[in-house]
């Protein structure tokens, strides 16, 4: 098996085992997510079409988008998906990896990927920053969580292997701008003795 298709079956199988260690069914909206929706709510109207990249099981982010927004979730933990489609009813998901699913051109007003990007093999960042900026409608705004240093890595999260690969700040603010987005802010969001970069970015009106 290629690195990087591996590196893929331990984050997936690593998902599929971890899933209610790492979320709870009704976890509340706290920090982070609240931070991240203080910064895209007031971006979105009612009904416009959202897409959250690596979603996992929907809570919260998917849920709370869900109350005003035509949601589609993407995740590729098999269980992950079955429990978002219980939780978030309203919502649409697809069990599917983000480097290679096949989503229309110009089709979302807004994409949100929340500390997922960071677990996606580092050659495939900057394609799918492209993805991104193509999914987008112009004028449409991405809310990416990446990673604040560089490190690329397999250790035990939650009792399961889980590999993680992401660049420092620096590089993802450049890698989007060279995808075509604009960013308009970015911000640590901090977690322990680490943290990871939030970015907030826009696909330039045509
Ligand atoms: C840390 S969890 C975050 C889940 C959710 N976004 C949140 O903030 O609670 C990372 C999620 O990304 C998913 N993921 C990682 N790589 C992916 C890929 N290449 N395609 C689709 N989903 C992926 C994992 O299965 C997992 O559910």
């Amino acid at each position: 098996m290629d690195p990087a298709a591996d590196a893929k079956r331990i984050v997936r199988k690593g998902y599929d085992a971890v899933s209610h260690a790492y979320r709870a069914d009704d976890a509340a909206l706290a920090f982070p997510y609240d931070r991240f929706l203080e910064h895209l709510t007031p971006l979105l109207r009612a009904g416009d079409r959202v897409l959250d990249l690596g979603c996992g099981c929907g809570v919260p982010m998917a849920r709370e988008l869900a109350q005003s927004c035509d949601v589609t979730g993407v995740d590729f933990s098999a269980v992950q998906i079955e429990r978002a489609r219980a939780l978030v009813p309203t919502a649409s998901f697809v069990c599917a990896d983000m480097a290679s699913v096949d989503l229309p051109a110009a089709s979302f007003d807004a994409i949100v990927s929340c500390y997922a990007l960071i677990h996606v093999p580092l050659e495939e960042h900057r394609a799918i920053f492209s993805r991104v900026h193509t999914w987008l409608r112009p004028g449409g705004h991405a809310l990416l969580v990446v990673g604040s240093q560089t490190w690329s890595g397999v250790e035990d999260y939650l009792g399961a292997p889980m590999f993680w690969s992401h660049e420092g700040t620096e590089t993802n603010l450049r890698w989007i701008e060279e995808a075509g987005l604009t960013v308009l802010t970015h911000e640590f969001i901090p977690e322990g003795d680490v943290g990871h970069t939030m970015v907030l970015a826009r696909r330039p009106q045509a």
